[in-house]
């Protein structure tokens, strides 16, 4: 056996191996960053000898060496963007353009998909790799990621190589119910399909369960060198793509002047809603392949195609009364219930109004006719009312000056655009949304803890403060609609497993005003336990780098609070991680880097900034993006710009990327 195909069988084992560890018994033995090393170096060996890759391998399906870290590749043809026109007379200009040096009677239409371009090379037939469009000349290796997509075929019948690039995109459907389920886990929902498929292409196959990298879908466009294969024609090239099994819209058409164009894009305007994918305009392709060259490219376009872009969707509506939705921290966001109509295809029923100052600007009254406005957003907003409509039954809106939720007294701060429900302590409303931030992602990350259960949880009275949640038994919810004890079970495993997170997910969950997770952070890093950041005075706090006194006073004032105080002595009771313990033993592994300050510039090539830095956090430093006298390593990759002359001129310690991996390395960690 030859020593490549040696190796390259030995990679085969161990990666087998590691991966059943990780994947199925949730034990790993070595650490992420050796795993995907050894998976690099697999990738390379089947990229330089294909003929001994193994197309069956397990990783190869379930994306398991899918790593972290996107690898740069170089596009041998730079993967450009299109020029946009957004009316009639600019895409005529395009036309007259094209026609003054070419004459051409040949267009294709195609529907301009609202997805992430990528770019698919095939070798003998084998898919071996997959890129994003990136800057337009590097893009990162998504290959793996790629290989979990259904519709992109792994291997296509011709032995030539071939590269063609296409959009990969979110159903419409996988979309709706990707959000519900995020909802439901108390995690963020996207704004709309496009991110959700960028979020869902980039992530790492290790944080996905097998299945999820269902729901994205992929349509081809463009066939790189497409005369090397006697295609002459973007007709063709579509046609020769689908002829090999890649998937191509169907939605799209010869023309053979401006008009026929012109009647494909009023054609779909509306008709696009019936798609399962959003498209946001029609792409127009000179069909003859043989002229693209000479009429050639911008440095970011080529010439010989336009973007029609449609304008956002408009509709006009009735608002039938305007609701007041009550959020976590009692700011009171009035809400406009609308007489149901359809807008991009979807039945829109609700608008955002923002606040109070909003409404009496456009003078929003409830009855109004509105012309509403849905971008890419799920909630569309109110663009303005048709003062010509109004009949006089128009009633202008006032705040309402009790709570919805527990009538008490709403106040406005002198300083503030918005109203609040001054009832911390007890308003179930507020009460409800700060379970469900407590359980949120960046907070304590309890899955199974959303909307539903949040709702449940304070209707039934078995959480009256947020430390509850750590007396709730699995009989006590079992009962409630849709859980059932298995279900049951398993939220409450969830809810036992947060209480050993880190006690910067503690301070973010907790809702204290400014707090997100970042300040959450510097505030562990200073302090490492809520005891001594309860007993901090203001001006410890606001000199931390990064914090301010506007974060320090917020901070103060919450733990001025004796209920915020009992809350925390109720978490330590009930065995939550207030790092409590970590001025003694247990914070090994958390102080290695203590008190370190990073700051990461230029391109990593084994991992992106925030992974790397999400690794030095995890030991426990802190990461800026700025560089000064108080850092004490800046990180630099390929092409480091300022930050590293700053780090020179002010004599940091400067780190390569190979000297920063060694350095993590040495904590074991890497
Ligand atoms: S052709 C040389 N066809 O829109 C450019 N692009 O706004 C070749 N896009 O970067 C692109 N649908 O990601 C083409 N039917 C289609 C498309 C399409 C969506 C994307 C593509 C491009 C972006 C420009």
């Amino acid at each position: 056996m030859n020593i490549f195909e040696a190796r390259m069988n030995e990679l085969y084992n161990q990666i087998e191996h590691h991966a059943r560890l990780y994947y199925e018994k949730d034990e790993p033995e070595i650490s992420d960053f050796d795993y995907d090393a050894l998976v690099r170096e697999l990738a390379d060996l089947e990229r330089e000898h294909p003929e001994f890759s193994r197309p069956d391998f397990l990783t190869h399906k379930v994306g398991g060496s899918a790593s972290n870290l996107f690898k740069p590749v170089e596009h041998e043809v730079p993967m450009l963007s299109l020029d946009n026109v957004f009316d009639n007379q600019e895409l005529a200009d395009f036309f007259g353009r094209l026609n003054r040096e070419h004459n051409s009677d040949s267009y294709v239409c195609e529907m301009k998909i609202d997805g992430i371009a990528v770019s698919l090379l095939y070798e003998n037939g084998e898919f071996v790799q997959g890129a994003t469009r990136g800057d337009g000349k590097v893009g990162e290796d998504v290959t793996e990621n790629l290989r979990e997509i259904d519709s992109i075929p792994k291997k296509l019948r011709i032995d030539s190589r071939l590269e063609i690039r296409g959009e990969v995109l979110m159903t419409l459907d996988s979309f709706r119910k990707l959000n519900q389920l995020r909802e439901e886990n108390g995690e963020k929902v996207f704004a709309n399909p496009r991110n959700a498929a960028a979020g869902n292409l980039r992530k790492a196959s290790k944080n996905l369960d097998s299945k999820s990298r269902r729901g994205l879908d992929f349509f081809a466009y463009y066939l790189v060198d497409a005369e090397k294969f006697g295609v002459k024609t973007q007709a063709d090239a579509l046609k020769f793509m689908a002829d090999l099994g890649l998937p191509v819209q169907a939605a799209y058409q010869v023309c053979e002047n401006l008009s026929e164009v012109w009647d494909f894009i009023s054609h779909w305007h509306e008709k696009r809603f019936e798609l399962d994918y959003v498209t946001d305009g029609v792409v127009i392709k000179l069909n003859d392949l043989t002229q693209w060259n000479a009429i050639g490219a911008t440095s970011h376009a080529p010439r010989w195609a336009v973007a029609f872009k449609y304008p956002p969707e408009e509709a006009l509506t009735k608002i039938l009364a305007i609701n007041i939705s009550i959020g976590r921290t009692g700011v009171l966001t009035p809400v406009a219930i609308l007489e149901p109509v359809n807008l991009a295809g979807t039945i829109v029923k609700r608008a955002g109004l923002h606040n109070a100052d909003e409404i009496s600007r456009k003078d929003i009254r409830v009855n109004d006719v509105v012309r509403i406005r849905k971008a890419a957003e799920i909630i569309p907003e109110v663009v303005a009312v048709e003062k010509d409509s109004r009949t006089g039954q128009e009633i202008i809106f006032e705040m309402p000056k009790r709570c919805p939720a527990c009538n008490s007294e709403i106040v406005r701060l002198p300083d503030e655009v918005a109203y609040r429900c001054p009832n911390r302590a007890s308003c179930p409303a507020q009460l409800r949304e700060s379970i469900k931030y407590f359980a949120s992602r960046d907070g304590m990350n309890i899955k199974g803890i959303g909307s539903r259960l949040s709702i449940q949880l304070v209707e039934s009275g078995l959480v009256k403060i947020l430390s509850d949640i750590y007396e709730l038994k699995v009989e006590s919810i079992s009962g409630f609609k849709r859980m059932g004890e298995k279900l049951a079970r398993k939220v409450i495993s969830e809810i036992d497993q947060s209480k050993t997170r880190p006690v910067s997910s503690l301070i973010a969950a907790l809702g204290i005003r400014f707090i997100g997770k970042n300040a959450a952070e510097l505030l562990a890093d200073r302090f490492r336990n809520l005891e001594a950041i309860m007993s901090a005075d203001e001006s410890e706090i606001a000199n931390i780098d990064g914090m301010g006194e506007v974060r320090a006073r917020s901070v103060r004032a919450f733990f001025q609070d004796d209920e915020n105080v009992r809350l925390i002595r109720r978490f330590e009771e009930l065995g939550v991680n207030t790092g409590k313990s970590v001025s003694g033993s247990s914070s090994q592994t958390q102080t290695q880097l203590s008190g370190k300050n990073f700051v990461f510039t230029g391109t990593l090539s084994n991992a992106t900034r925030e992974e790397a830095a999400e690794k030095v956090k995890n030991l426990g430093a802190r990461v800026s993006n700025s560089v000064s006298s108080k850092t004490d390593y800046v990180v630099a990759g390929e092409k480091a710009g300022s930050k590293l002359s700053r780090a020179e001129a002010l004599g940091v310690k400067i780190l390569t990327e190979r000297e920063f991996w060694d350095l993590l390395a040495s904590y074991n960690i890497a």
